[in-house]
């Protein structure tokens, strides 16, 4: 189940997770004869390579996130298809689970097989920004976002483990615990 919540005070940047996912594969999709790229259900297209995921209320379950430093939840579904079908990468509800070291992206079974474990796709350094506080905000900036070892057939084997991919931001409400 998904929950809203409350949009940010005007002027802010709104709440969500800021990834152009891969923008020489985006360019990619997009000069190839039929290739089509959609967003939705909660992401929102940004600038001319990035998408906005919507931030959940509701964050990864519990069995998800031990150890956890932190944990986010968002919401959206982007897709790209091309190659009269035989293309179709699905990039939807992310999560990103910090750990002490590295984090951790996670997206749903990009084949929406019924109970198929989610997709670990890239892994990253998080670092936050304590300017964001006086907004009530906390703010992470990505670094080395790598391709896993299990993302690699999504993109037909094409990328090689560790292929960087495009940095993320997370924008958030201070957590209240
Ligand atoms: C009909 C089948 C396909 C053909 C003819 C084809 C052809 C090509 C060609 C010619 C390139 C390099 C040229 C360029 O960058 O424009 C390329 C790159 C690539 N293809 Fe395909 N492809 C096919 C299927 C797929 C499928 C099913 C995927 C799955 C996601 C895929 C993913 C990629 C990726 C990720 C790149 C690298 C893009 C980049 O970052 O530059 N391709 N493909």
């Amino acid at each position: 189940m998904t929950e809203t919540v409350p949009e940010p005070a005007a002027g802010l940047p709104p709440h969500g997770l800021r990834w152009g996912i891969k923008t020489s594969f985006i360019d990619y999709v997009r000069r190839m004869p039929g290739g089509r790229g959609t967003v939705g259900e909660g992401a929102t297209p940004v600038g001319s390579h990035e998408m906005l995921f919507a931030l959940d209320a509701a964050p990864p379950p519990a069995e998800a996130t031990a150890g956890a430093v932190r944990a986010w939840a968002f919401r959206g579904d982007v897709r790209f298809t091309g190659h009269g079908g035989m293309l179709f990468v699905r990039v939807a509800n992310p999560w990103v689970v910090l750990g002490a070291d590295e984090a951790v992206l996670s997206i749903e079974d990009p084949y929406q097989t019924p109970d198929a474990p989610r997709l670990p796709l890239v892994t990253m350094r998080l670092r936050s920004d304590p300017a964001a506080e006086a907004d009530g905000l906390e703010a992470w900036f990505s670094t080395e976002v790598r391709l896993t070892p299990e993302g690699v057939e999504l993109f037909n084997d094409v990328y090689q483990v560790g292929e960087a991919f495009e940095p993320v931001a997370i924008i958030a409400p201070l957590p209240t615990t």
